[in-house]
């Protein structure tokens, strides 16, 4: 008989198996110092690109206050226990009811990690004759909610409403089958390459088909839509999203995460992702602090529009370079070019170390073999300077890649 590790010793997984030569570099890097435009990274001062602080928040004064002063007064333990049991209070109680005000709906209820309650919620909300149809281009946590499901799932070609509609048919006449309903799932913010979901479209098509409908607005929430309450107000559908996911771990610069929608459907979702049911409250010191950061969502339009000020500033500059943004519709900014997984090694090695910028690189198999995505998250905190000379750097990395030099590198240290 084998012994269960005999494959962990030999099979260390797609990621795992650049442990060697990536780790504490391409991945699992440290960044140091304060959080902000420029932190230090391998004792070098970079301009960082890839932190998610789309507001600035996670330094900002207020912020550093309103946690500090509720770790102080509760420490980082309080409450304990799972909400249903003895984590609950009623900051967390506050914080669901102006959640659930900032995006309009009836109700919201917090979760954790937003990953956690994703996979919850998913698989909560359908039974095995329930049917799924959802964006073949979604985050993780969605994926693996919806391998949690025991019934039928379909899946539509990213972004497509044609083969959305297909596979909407399908599903329709396979719950007709079973006697269950449909959950539609997407991301209305895809986190790589920066399109929106086609909500306008999928929602439309409610008229038609009968289904409820399960966003993830992670990089929407604070950065799309009136002050910041996301892709459903930017599109100007908030009301056809059943629930609405958004984390705390981008625009709010926080850990945790909430789901909003109809009074039942939310106090459903309380009593039954098992994820939440099962696990310690969010700490007190990250339920005041959410409070904080939202009262300023509500109340300082400037940062947002600071936001895309940047934003706009580097994707037209980086446009006018010759640089292929793809099609984004969003702070996300994925430049993309042509090369190899050693060449895109020795590319970002380049930039760290020679130019001094921090980004993320995103390769196959998450994206088709041969292509490169160097992947740039604007913030409020980013400067002119920092958007000049991350372009002019990128300029000189194209040239040498384009060049072949990445590639005699990469083949001279065996990468
Ligand atoms: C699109 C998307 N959904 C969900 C999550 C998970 O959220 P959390 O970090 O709160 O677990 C992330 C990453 O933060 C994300 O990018």
């Amino acid at each position: 008989m084998k012994d269960l590790f005999e494959r962990i010793k030999n099979d260390k997984g797609p990621l795992g198996k650049w442990a060697d030569v990536a780790e504490g570099y391409y991945v699992f890097p440290k960044l140091e110092g304060p959080i902000s435009n420029r932190m230090l990274f391998n004792g070098k001062r970079v301009i960082t690109w890839s932190i998610n602080d789309y507001l600035g928040l996670a330094n900002h004064p207020a912020v550093l206050k309103a946690d500090g002063e509720a770790a102080a007064e509760h420490g980082m333990a309080y409450p304990m226990g799972a909400r249903m049991m003895s984590g609950h209070t009623v900051f967390h109680e506050q914080l669901e009811k102006e959640c659930a005000a900032f995006v309009e709906k009836e109700a919201a209820y917090l979760v954790n990690f937003g990953y956690q309650g994703m996979v919850s919620a998913i698989d909560a909300l359908v039974t095995k004759n329930d049917v799924i149809v959802y964006d073949m281009d979604t985050h993780a946590c969605i994926i693996d909610g919806v391998r949690l499901h025991a019934g039928k799932r379909f899946v539509y070609k990213h972004n497509d409403i044609e083969s959305f509609e297909k596979n909407l048919k399908r599903a329709t006449k396979m719950s007709e089958k079973t006697g269950g309903g449909i959950l539609v799932i997407s991301e209305v913010v895809f986190g790589m390459r920066g399109q929106q979901g086609k909500l306008k479209e999928i929602v439309a098509l409610k008229k038609t088909y009968n289904f409820r409908l399960l966003v993830d607005d992670a990089h929407g929430f604070g950065t799309l839509g009136d002050q910041g309450k996301g892709t459903g107000f930017e599109q100007g559908v908030q009301e056809g999203i059943d629930v609405y996911f958004a984390t705390f771990a981008k625009s709010m610069a926080g850990i945790g995460a909430f789901f909003a929608g109809d009074k039942e459907v939310i106090q459903y979702l309380q009593y039954n992702m098992r994820s939440q049911m099962f696990a310690k409250s969010l700490p007190m010191a990250m339920v005041k602090g959410a409070l904080t950061r939202l009262e300023m969502l509500r109340t300082m339009p400037e940062l947002k529009d600071k936001l895309w000020q940047n934003t706009n500033a580097l994707q037209a500059g980086l446009k006018e370079a010759g640089f292929d943004l793809g099609n984004t519709e969003t702070c996300i900014t994925p430049v993309f070019l042509k090369g190899e997984i050693p060449e895109a090694m020795a590319m970002v090695n380049d930039l760290r170390e020679n130019y001094g910028v921090f980004c993320s690189i995103v390769v196959y198999p998450v994206i088709p073999k041969g292509l490169i995505i160097l992947r740039l998250i604007p913030t409020t905190t980013h400067t002119q300077e920092d958007i000049d000379e991350t372009i002019t750097a990128f300029s000189g990395i194209r040239s040498k890649l384009e060049g072949g030099v990445y590639k005699r590198i990469a083949a001279s240290v065996a990468l």
